[in-house]
């Protein structure tokens, strides 16, 4: 603590009374009578070359678990220390909003579960988690099996030809085709067909990320945002998901209204199980701005992360052989010849052990945003109302003394008969999925998504980096991309290729919207 408050403690020890010491002393003594938070000197500039939360993890190392960064007129907190990021996060999570984010994401999810905040999303929160139920999660594990089947049959056609193949780009619409069905039951059916609709959600995703860190907001700027021909793309492409959720509302509605089934806790609709269903059958307002917002929220968070994480796996995988062997045996041995199941789950103890590890090196979102709404300690620091904080899972994730050999990919370090690790058992230094009130909730549906991709493709094929790949480097959006993309060699496994029986699934393919019913 500085002078000031050194000088007030001895002239109150000497015997002035406290009163007037308070007085004397009363504006610059209470801030000053905590530690300041470290300032990160130095050049920023070099934050937005590269992905940006890497030159935050160079800071971090220098100044440690919180510290300010500034540019020009706005500064941030980074946040990389465990306690604080529980803090923030959890015990006191009500004194925080989405900040910045809610800012940025407006113009697609308005005020969708994501960036909403107070009122709006105490009651959206109640609405949406009980559409996650268990047996709606258990259904989608055949939607997961069927999706990644045809991806499969893709990866077949490229072994069969030779072809190399870009898997960052498959694993986007393998989780877009999941998530369209799951989310309203929509079949983008993006591994086979370039609709328009695809490009649209594309184009709306890459706004959001450009946006997410652009330095200058220039769709902000009047007359621009209007004439410029990025910003009509955008807009057209925004009108054409608008558009398409309407409709795809008004058929949900039809069949909400004709069915006999009662609502309860665990409603579902067979034909039917998505969450939009689920939701109109619990009486939400088919008209409402907010319903709109919320599925597109859905849309967006269920898909880039999901593919960043296989994506991730893939690449880690094709730099350790012997992950990649033990995974095989796992999957051969637990899914014999059927689409992975609820117990098949249970039972890909290693396959899960990998994601948890993928998640570890590649966090989806690397950071975290939130803005201070009242004044708080963090640590032995005093902040005010109206900061910008950025929780860096990243350096949490990487943290060289949390984390024996913190760089290394290495599913071993989670025992296979521990229990899953999550925030609170890791105790905020591991957060694949965030924690207190604002933790993800799409993290079982997740989780067994990425699970049952990951066992259905080492099980049928061979994965290695193609000959002449460009290098895997990070860029950042929203989640973590690579630069120029994951082209791997995929070769079939030599033992007999498994046709999966189909059994009857939950998800019956010919109960899904298509295209050609809404347009
Ligand atoms: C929130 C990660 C998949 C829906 C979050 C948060 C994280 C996260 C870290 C917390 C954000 C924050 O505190 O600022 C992930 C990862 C996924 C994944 C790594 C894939 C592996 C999904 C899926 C869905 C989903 C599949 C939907 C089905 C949401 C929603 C929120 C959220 C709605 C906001 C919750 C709220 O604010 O109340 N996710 N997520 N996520 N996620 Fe996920």
């Amino acid at each position: 603590s500085g002078f000031p408050s050194v000088l007030k403690n001895s002239l109150l020890k000497l015997g002035l009374p406290k009163d007037i010491l308070e007085f004397l002393f009363g504006k610059i003594g209470p801030a000053d009578d905590y530690p300041k938070i470290p300032e990160a000197k130095g050049s920023v500039s070099a934050i937005r070359s590269e992905a940006f939360f890497i030159p935050l993890y160079e800071l971090y190392l220098t100044y440690g678990g919180i510290f300010r960064l500034t540019f020009g007129p706005k500064s941030f907190l980074i946040v990389s220390d465990p306690s604080i990021a529980k803090h923030i996060l959890k015990d006191n999570s009500k004194a925080y909003s989405k900040g910045v984010l809610a800012e940025i994401l407006e113009f697609v999810m308005g005020k969708g579960l994501i960036p909403a905040d107070g009122e709006v999303w105490r009651v959206r929160r109640r609405a949406i988690v009980p559409a996650l139920h268990k047996k709606y999660v258990a259904a989608m594990i055949s939607l997961f099996g069927q999706a990644t089947d045809r991806l499969c049959r893709e990866l077949d056609e490229a072994a069969s030809n030779g072809e190399d193949v870009e898997m960052e780009s498959l694993f986007s619409r393998l989780t877009l085709d999941i998530i369209g069905k799951a989310v309203f039951n929509y079949d983008f059916d993006s591994l086979k067909v370039d609709t328009g609709i695809v490009e649209a959600v594309y184009t709306v995703l890459r706004e959001a990320e450009d946006r997410s860190v652009a330095p200058i907001p220039v769709w902000e700027i009047p007359i621009w945002k209007d004439i410029s021909p990025r910003q009509k793309k955008v807009n057209a492409a925004l009108k054409l998901v608008n558009d398409t959720l309407n409709d795809l509302i008004a058929i949900c509605k039809r069949m909400v209204d004709e069915e006999e089934l009662q609502f309860h806790e665990e409603y579902m609709n067979e034909q039917d199980p998505s969450i939009l269903h689920f939701l109109l059958a619990s009486g939400d307002d088919v008209s409402s701005k907010q319903l709109r917002d919320d599925l597109m929220t859905l849309l967006i968070a269920g898909h880039e992360t999901s593919a960043a994480v296989l994506t991730w796996t893939f690449y880690l995988l094709s730099k350790e052989p012997s992950v990649l062997a033990k995974l095989q045996n796992e999957a051969d041995a637990v899914l014999g010849d059927r689409f992975p199941t609820m117990e098949d789950l249970k039972k890909l103890k290693y396959t899960t052990r990998v994601i948890n590890e993928s998640l570890r090196l590649y966090p989806q979102p690397p950071v975290l945003i939130r803005r201070s709404l009242e004044n708080d300690m963090l640590g032995e620091y005093p902040i005010r109302r109206g900061e910008d904080i950025f929780i860096s899972v990243w350096n949490l994730h990487h943290c060289p003394k949390r984390w024996e050999e913190a760089e290394r990919f290495n599913p071993e370090r989670w025992p296979l008969d521990g229990p899953n690790p999550n925030e609170t058992n890791q105790d905020f230094s591991y957060l694949p999925f965030g924690g207190g009130p604002r933790k993800c909730v799409g993290d079982m549906f997740a989780s067994f998504e990425t699970i049952v991709a990951v066992s259905m493709l080492v099980q049928r094929f061979n994965f290695q980096m193609a000959v002449g790949a460009p290098p895997v480097q990070m860029t950042t959006g929203a989640t973590i991309h690579t630069t120029q993309g994951l082209k791997m060699t995929v070769t079939r496994r030599m033992r007999p290729p498994i046709v999966p029986t189909l059994e009857i699934p939950a998800v019956r393919s010919d109960s899904s919207v298509n295209v050609s019913d809404i347009s």
